[in-house]
């Protein structure tokens, strides 16, 4: 929590490091269930611990206990003696003299919850659990979408699959579920979504490739390049090659997977292996062609373009923590360079899918209409996707939030 809330790590990078760290990694799994957990209820927690205090908390370290208590003694799962014995433990371990304020604030949450429930109440950024910023921002873009959005991205995110069609029908797929005791529904051309989700180890062949773990929302960019065997296309910002592994599952491609991390380009080798794909991996920054193009125009480009991410904060909930409102400009531009950057690489009729995973419109519809602005050899192609306006998937029970744009060279 607090690499999370004092550092602004990321809680995948957080937890990594204590994987690496810990001989025992059974802790472990509970820990990330507490941490995303916290950070999930975040804005009402600490609404609720500010309440608590007369004092800013030294060392700020405190918080992150203090927050994981607040947050057992609200879910109820294990008995409240046992999470104050263990808060008051922990923030010991930290700061010895903290013991007597760390019990003293889990004991006023106790005695007082019902009246600060109700002052939480009133808090926006404890009533939807975002950020104000956020909250006032999506109110504006999304006048009449914005609570269901925030409602949605509060929820858990449903766990869905996408069958490898070169290894396995999704038929087959969906026997191979039920015989392992796991239940699941068709929820696209080569989705499974399932009705709980698992650890990836307990999916049948998923070593041997015979399905990958995708959102739903995310398995709508390969189809939407439309590609066909042969072409030469290039995925600009692959890794860790989710929708590289989609591209190749449909076709025959001669495909470049550009990222500038190499760590994470290992990622989609890793992932171009178990599928039982290949393609040409390359590291570079994809606003910099000079460095790595042979000069050969690409039919297809697929920009899945760095963003707020800000449409799979149910999947990231320090996301929601992490992100500045000032950052949206700066993705923004960035979206920007690289779409110029690529656009001369597109071989005249073929066409680029601009891809985000965000909800801000300064990352999507605007920059999209500026890059049209910009090119007079643009035209962008309407796209048809379930409950989408204008490219713009929405937040839902049963996928992330999306932007997608098809921009052909005329
Ligand atoms: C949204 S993720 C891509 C997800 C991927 N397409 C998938 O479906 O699995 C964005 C990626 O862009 C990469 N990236 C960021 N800036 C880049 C740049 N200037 N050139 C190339 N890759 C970049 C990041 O390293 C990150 O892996």
């Amino acid at each position: 929590m607090n690499a999370v809330l004092l550092e602004g790590r990321s809680l995948t990078a957080a937890l990594e490091d204590q994987r690496r760290r810990l001989a025992d990694l059974r802790p472990l799994a509970a820990a990330q269930d507490l941490a995303y957990g916290t950070l999930r209820q975040y804005g009402r927690l600490d609404v609720t611990l500010r309440a608590l205090l007369d004092k800013p908390l030294d060392p700020p370290g405190l918080a992150g206990h203090l927050l994981v208590g607040l947050h057992e003694l609200e879910q109820g799962e294990a008995p409240d003696y046992a999470v104050v014995n263990e808060t008051v433990r922990g923030a010991a371990r930290l700061h010895a003299p903290a013991r007597g304020l760390a019990n003293a604030v889990l004991r006023n949450f106790q005695r007082r919850r019902a009246e600060l429930q109700a002052q939480a109440a009133r808090d926006p950024r404890a009533i939807w659990n975002f950020p104000a910023w956020w909250v006032a921002r999506l109110r504006r873009q999304y006048p009449t979408q914005w609570q269901d959005w925030l409602r949605a991205a509060n929820g858990h995110p449903p766990m869905t699959l996408r069958i490898n069609p070169r290894k396995v029908s999704l038929a087959d797929y969906l026997e191979q579920l039920r015989t392992a005791g796991l239940e699941a529904t068709q929820t696209g051309d080569q989705a499974l979504t399932l009705v709980r989700p698992v650890p990836v180890q307990r999916l049948p062949g998923f070593d041997a490739g015979l399905v990958s773990v995708q959102d739903l929302g995310a398995q709508y960019a390969a189809p939407l390049l439309d590609c066909t065997d042969g072409m030469r296309v290039l995925d600009a910002c692959a890794a860790p090659g989710g929708k590289t592994g989609h591209l190749l599952e449909l076709h025959d491609l001669d495909l470049t997977a550009l990222d500038s991390e190499a760590r994470r380009l290992d990622r989609v080798r890793q992932n171009l292996d178990r599928l039982g794909r290949n393609a040409r991996l390359v590291r570079g920054d994809a606003g910099d062609p000079a460095a790595w193009w042979d000069g050969r125009p690409f039919q297809r480009i697929l920009l899945d373009a760095p963003c707020t991410a800000s449409g799979v904060v149910r999947r990231h909930p320090d996301g929601k923590w992490l992100k500045r409102e000032e950052d949206i400009q700066q993705l923004a531009s960035e979206q920007a360079r690289l779409l110029d950057a690529l656009w001369p690489l597109l071989a005249p009729g073929g066409t680029l899918l601009y891809a985000t995973c965000s909800v801000f419109v300064e990352e999507n519809r605007a920059q999209v209409a500026a890059f049209l602005q910009r090119h007079d050899d643009a035209r962008e192609q309407a796209i048809a996707l379930p409950g989408a306006a204008s490219g713009q998937l929405p937040l839902t029970e049963s996928h992330d939030a999306f932007f997608y744009a098809l921009l052909v060279k005329t």
